[in-house]
């Protein structure tokens, strides 16, 4: 499925261009099913290459992350070894199972290895079991085939992903496809972490990821905030510039700008000494080559947005980068993390002006979060049984359509 909108097709919709996706509306028992949430824990999370982290969170030998990933239903240790490689492990020691590096929630750190704090069995970066505490008590203990539990691991431009299953069914370059050899050419090394947000939310967590996948709640939601920056008179309701969906499951979703927008005096000041790196002014972007997006080379271009399939939107620009996870937790329950990137600044202008892009992206996004949990609870009436999904949320379209595939998948 990869089909550019030509300029004849441009007064029709982009539904229309995947016919397999239909026009109907979409059932919301997927939303409050417990049966169906399982189902998406067996035959999707526990098959699928998942997108965990950045490698910037284990910039060295020694640095380790470890990442509670309910819907695997394990802990996940990711160590980087002497040898600069990173690995993933079940955070579960091979004596009775206790986790290695003990607590719920995210940690990390730097070590030279592990030791398990229960009866003190220690490993190093590479998983290997090292000690056993009084060794010739045990029977025929074999240490070479006890090390830590490995998860399959790779990394694509930096991204750190895993996958459950014993033998994966694809590689992650194959998982990855197209959007991956196209979205490559970003500049990702040019964008510095300079925010975190992360929330436990009561609701799915595709109603979580939807309610960040469309723009048609832009001029809504949003409407004291971004939608000026975003819709124009000539597209008011921010019709997509380019839609691309993958048999994969990822999707693209290239979204306006308003060029006649004037930002706020204090972000003009910031765009004037910080080079532009600011959420709210845009510029015409046929001007500006950007490497991995704005594939039609648009002019009122804002951002790409993308969906790692199937719980991460990564959202690039040359002005912001952002990853956001939706990790399901149960059917009503969902760990929200954003991960806010800026273009690296080491003047102090620049980091005014980042301050600057922080504070505008918090707002909006405290916007997005409101309907999250006010959708789920009414959901649990029954009934609204469907949604109606117009050509602007063709992306939560395909969302629903790809997972329900893989649901219905033989085994
Ligand atoms: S469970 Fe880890 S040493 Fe006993
Ligand atoms: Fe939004």
């Amino acid at each position: 499925m990869n089909h550019p909108r030509s300029a004849e097709l441009s007064s029709q919709k982009w539904t229309l261009q995947y016919p397999e996706l239909g026009t109907d509306p979409v059932p919301h028992s997927v939303n409050t099913s417990a049966a169906y949430f399982e189902k998406e824990r067996e035959k999707l999370f526990k098959r699928t290459w998942l997108f965990l982290c950045r490698d910037d969170e284990l910039p060295r030998p020694g640095c380790y992350v470890v990442k509670q990933v309910a819907i695997l239903e394990t802990s996940v240790l990711l160590a980087r070894g002497n040898d600069g490689i990173i690995r993933a492990f079940h955070n579960s020691c091979r004596h009775r199972g206790n986790k290695v590096v003990m607590g719920g929630g995210e940690k990390s750190g730097e070590s030279k290895g592990f030791i398990c704090g229960f009866h003190g069995w220690t490993y190093d970066l590479q998983g290997k079991l090292k000690n056993i505490v009084d060794e010739e008590d045990f029977f025929d203990i074999d240490k070479s085939k006890l090390g830590l539990k490995p998860i399959h691991c790779g990394v694509w431009r930096g991204f750190i992903f895993i996958n459950a299953m014993d033998t994966p069914h694809e590689t992650l370059e194959e998982a990855l496809g197209q959007w991956g050899r196209d979205v490559a050419a970003f500049p990702f090394e040019n964008f510095e972490l300079v925010n975190v947000y992360s929330a436990n939310i009561r609701c799915n967590w595709k109603i979580a990821l939807d309610a960040f996948q469309e723009n048609y709640h832009v001029q809504t939601l949003h409407g004291r905030s971004a939608a000026a920056a975003l819709n124009s008179k000539s597209n008011p309701f921010g019709h997509l510039l380019d839609v691309r969906l993958f048999p994969e499951g990822h999707r693209q979703a290239a979204l306006p700008a308003n060029l006649s927008f004037e930002p706020a005096p204090a972000v003009q000041m910031a765009v004037k000494y910080a080079g532009g790196a600011n959420v709210y002014a845009y510029s015409d972007s046929s001007q500006r080559k950007i490497s991995g997006a704005n594939r039609t080379g648009s002019s009122d271009w804002s951002f790409d947005l993308n969906v790692i399939f199937p719980h991460v939107q990564l959202i690039v620009s040359d002005a912001f980068v952002l990853t956001q996870h939706y990790w399901p937790v149960s059917v009503d329950e969902t760990y929200w993390e954003l991960r806010q990137y800026l273009p690296i600044s080491t003047s102090v202008a620049g980091r005014i002006a980042q301050q600057n892009s922080q504070a505008a992206l918090r707002d909006v996004i405290r916007e997005d979060l409101v309907t999250l949990e006010n959708t789920q609870t009414v959901l649990r009436s029954g009934a609204i049984t469907h949604m109606q999904l117009c050509d602007s949320e063709i992306t939560v379209r395909h969302s629903y359509y790809k997972v329900d595939e893989r649901i219905n998948a033989p085994d």
